[in-house]
């Protein structure tokens, strides 16, 4: 068996960033648009630096214009994750890029998500959920906009708030009033933190924002006590340690902080970020995971089911997917055991 066939879980994954340059191509060729600028020679997306990454990555949403182009992407999503042994994802989905945060335009967008969704579930078994993205440079103004449509939409497909963009510009708390609202409607918290700042900006997520999950936050290892308050915490990283690779801010597996955030206590995950940009799978980041440290079957068993508990999805979804999971691999099966429930240290207050 190779890590493919794995049953998977995946948290991380940015609905646009997971498009495949062939994909953003034949809707630009449709279109009539010109995005010969993103690409390289070889067809793969072009980039230099994290700035440089967003620009590339807006301009191929660009061509994104209808809820059908987001429902043919929905499809190709899942069926590539299911390939790879992901049995439920959880996309990051901003009205932003569909709708310009109009509230009915939103739902027209997420109509057709869900519906492509329902397709691929029937097809591969993937079980799709959304969480709804504020983009940072967007601004806190905007960030508003996004929330009322992740509000409006709650239970409708949609489990979760979020933030990416730009980690560098303003602050965590100037986007409280978004994560106030989404926390009203019950939905799930995560933002991007501790990538491209630096400790503080995990402990602002933790103070300002009180998520429940922090999308990367690796460079919390950068303040010891914070890591540790962290894994007091409960609260669950978002890794993609391909991810942080590809945009240099370590030079090999080996020197990334995974392993170490693991064994502090640190409840991490493993994700993908934006696979095709990144060139990475879900089946190469457990590979190179399994190179670097040495992981084996019990160690992605014990990530899937951290990346369970952390789902934002219902209980009766969660129940599901566990069956499935304990069902799709032996180690999972003896993760899953009742015994070994019996004696996890898990309190379920300090996470959703
Ligand atoms: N990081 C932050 N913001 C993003 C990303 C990412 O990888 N992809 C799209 N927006
Ligand atoms: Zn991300």
């Amino acid at each position: 068996m190779t890590w493919q066939d794995f049953p998977k879980i995946e948290l991380h994954l940015h609905h646009e960033g997971a498009a495949p340059p062939e994909f953003i191509r034949r809707l630009a060729q449709e279109k009539s648009v010109n995005l010969s600028g993103i690409f390289d020679d070889s067809g793969s997306y072009a980039f230099d630096d994290f700035p440089d990454f967003l620009r590339v990555y807006e301009a191929a949403a660009s061509v994104l214009g209808s809820p059908d182009d987001y429902a043919r992407l929905t499809a190709e999503i899942l069926a590539r994750l299911a390939g790879h042994g992901v049995i439920y994802a959880e996309t990051f989905v901003s009205p932003d890029f569909c709708g310009g945060g109009d509230v009915s335009a939103w739902r027209e967008y997420l109509h057709a998500m869900t519906e492509a969704a329902a397709q691929a579930e029937a097809a591969h078994g993937i079980v799709w959920r959304g969480v709804v993205t504020c983009v940072r440079h967007f601004g806190p103004y905007r960030s508003r906009a996004a929330a009322r449509c992740a509000a409006e939409t709650a239970g409708q497909g949609i489990v979760g708030f979020g933030m990416g963009g730009n980690e560098t510009m303003g602050r965590q708390g100037d986007f409280a009033w978004a994560f106030d609202c989404a926390r009203e409607a019950g939905l799930g918290l995560t933002t991007h933190a501790g990538e491209f700042c630096g400790a503080d900006s995990v402990r602002q997520a933790l103070d300002d924002l009180r998520v429940d999950r922090i999308g990367h936050g690796v460079r919390v290892v950068e303040d010891p006590a914070l890591m540790d308050r962290l894994a007091a915490s409960g609260v669950v990283l978002e890794l993609c340690p391909g991810s942080n690779l590809a945009l240099g801010l370590y030079p090999d597996m080996r020197a990334h902080p995974i392993d170490r955030l693991r064994r502090a206590g640190v409840r991490v995950t493993v994700n993908t970020d934006d696979p095709p940009f990144f060139h990475t799978t879900m089946t190469d980041e457990f590979a190179a995971l399994e190179l670097a440290f040495g992981w084996g079957e019990e160690d992605f068993a014990d990530i899937t089911s951290t990346a369970l508990r952390a789902a934002f999805c219902d209980d009766v979804t969660r129940d599901t997917l566990k069956e499935r999971l304990a069902a799709g691999h032996p180690a999972l099966a003896a993760r899953f055991s009742p015994d070994r429930m019996k004696t996890d240290v898990f309190n379920p207050d300090l996470l959703r």
